[in-house]
């Protein structure tokens, strides 16, 4: 059977570079850009070209490089932001305007000041004169999250009529459960007229860390697009890490999902961006993060020594890390420090590793980690020497 391709939207040039300190010049968002786009995500979502004169010049130039994606700007549900977009994406070889408005009691009320029906009518029309100027365009229900489903349905009937052909459905402040989010996208499956001809797109934020979890629960209810940032980068909290949901997928199969993304540049993507944003992921983050292959614990690094899937469910080489790492601390066992020390050139008899052990042990006790250097200087003190192999 073929498998259901999920289109991977990423907007680390648009909601990722919103955090404060990550802002990225042209150059840097042209990088980015160009790899993405060898790293196969479907769309790129450039900038907010009324945003700024440089973020209008970042989207001209990107639509001008980029090859294979689409390259998507993103507009408030006006005239001006519309016509701005436009111009900006007119080098692209796939243009998508992404316009919308916020649909949520709150956002009506307090934002606009405005009435359910008169937001109605705003996005009806913003999409319409976005589809005067490109095939594609995406509508956005900003805080869908916290929007009621039956006005929700309404709204993205009326959109389709003006010639959506991708429904944005935000859960803008990562307020929703997984299966209130899935429950939403199969309602919306269920009861919008014409949804068959247009494909739903998860947008979640990270607040309280379900950002990935909800995407995936909306991919499972019948949406097919998923909007996510490199290292799940974003406003707050952040957005759906794109290597999270792509190695969800991957990792699955039952789930009879895919994406066009080449796993192997994942690692080296978020190297780049990290670089980029001066943003380091912490060390335990989900398939990128420093510790996303080490093991440090004796009865974890036994296991991995003897066959890595015992404690990995992903081959790091799948990700384009080099190799699993075995870390050495104070919780590690014999196996690691025969192991580490035989990847530096000490093949150790078991008589040897007995006597270093506990000496090995009182120094790991005084270091978070023992490295090549203090393994070295433990042979030098016991007289022990490099295998002949190694010299
Ligand atoms: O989180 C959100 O609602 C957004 C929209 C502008 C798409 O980023
Ligand atoms: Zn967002």
């Amino acid at each position: 059977m073929s498998k259901n391709r999920v289109q991977i939207f990423d907007t680390t040039l648009r909601d990722g570079e919103q955090v404060p300190g990550c802002k990225l010049n042209t150059e840097q968002k042209l990088i980015i850009a160009e790899r993405l786009d060898i790293l196969g995500v479907d769309v790129i979502e450039a900038g907010f070209p009324i945003s700024s004169p440089g973020d209008f010049t970042s989207v001209e130039k990107i639509s001008k490089l980029v090859k294979n994606a689409t390259v998507c700007g993103l507009t408030r549900a006006n005239k001006k932001d519309i016509e701005v977009a436009a111009q900006a994406l007119k080098y692209a070889k796939r243009p998508r305007i992404h316009t919308g408005i916020g649909t949520s009691e709150s956002h009506i009320k307090y934002k606009f000041n405005s009435t359910q029906e008169k937001i109605m009518e705003r996005a009806f029309e913003a999409t319409a004169y976005a589809k005067k100027f490109v095939e594609d365009v995406e509508f956005y229900a900003e805080d869908a999250g916290r929007t009621d489903n039956e006005y929700l349905a309404r709204v993205l009937e009326k959109v389709i009529k003006a010639g959506a052909t991708v429904l944005n459905i935000p859960d803008t402040t990562g307020y929703c459960l997984p299966d209130e989010y899935g429950a939403k996208i199969k309602y919306l499956k269920e009861n919008v007229k014409g949804i068959e001809n247009v494909i739903l797109s998860c947008h979640c934020h990270n607040d309280l860390g379900l950002a990935t979890a909800n995407a995936i629960a909306g991919i499972q209810n019948g949406a097919r697009q998923i909007e996510c940032t490199i290292n799940g980068i974003g406003e707050r909290a952040g957005n759906t890490a794109l290597e999270e949901v792509v190695m969800i997928m991957k990792q699955h199969p039952y789930l009879n999902l895919d994406t066009g993304i080449n796993t192997k540049l994942l690692y080296d993507t978020s190297l780049l961006v990290q670089r980029s944003m001066g943003m380091i992921v912490q060390p335990n983050k989900a398939v990128v993060g420093e510790n996303a292959f080490a093991h440090s614990s004796g009865i974890h690094q036994d296991g991995v020594i003897k066959n890595r899937e015992t404690y990995e469910i992903m081959d790091p080489a799948e990700v384009g890390v080099t190799e699993s790492s075995i870390v050495l601390t104070a919780r590690s066992g014999r196996a690691a420090l025969a192991y580490r020390a035989k990847n530096v050139g000490y093949d150790l008899t078991k008589i040897e590793l007995d006597d270093l052990y506990p000496q090995f042990l009182k120094f790991a006790d005084h270091h978070k980690t023992v490295n090549d250097e203090d393994i070295h200087h433990l042979m030098e003190l016991n007289h022990i020497h490099k295998s002949k192999v190694h010299i």
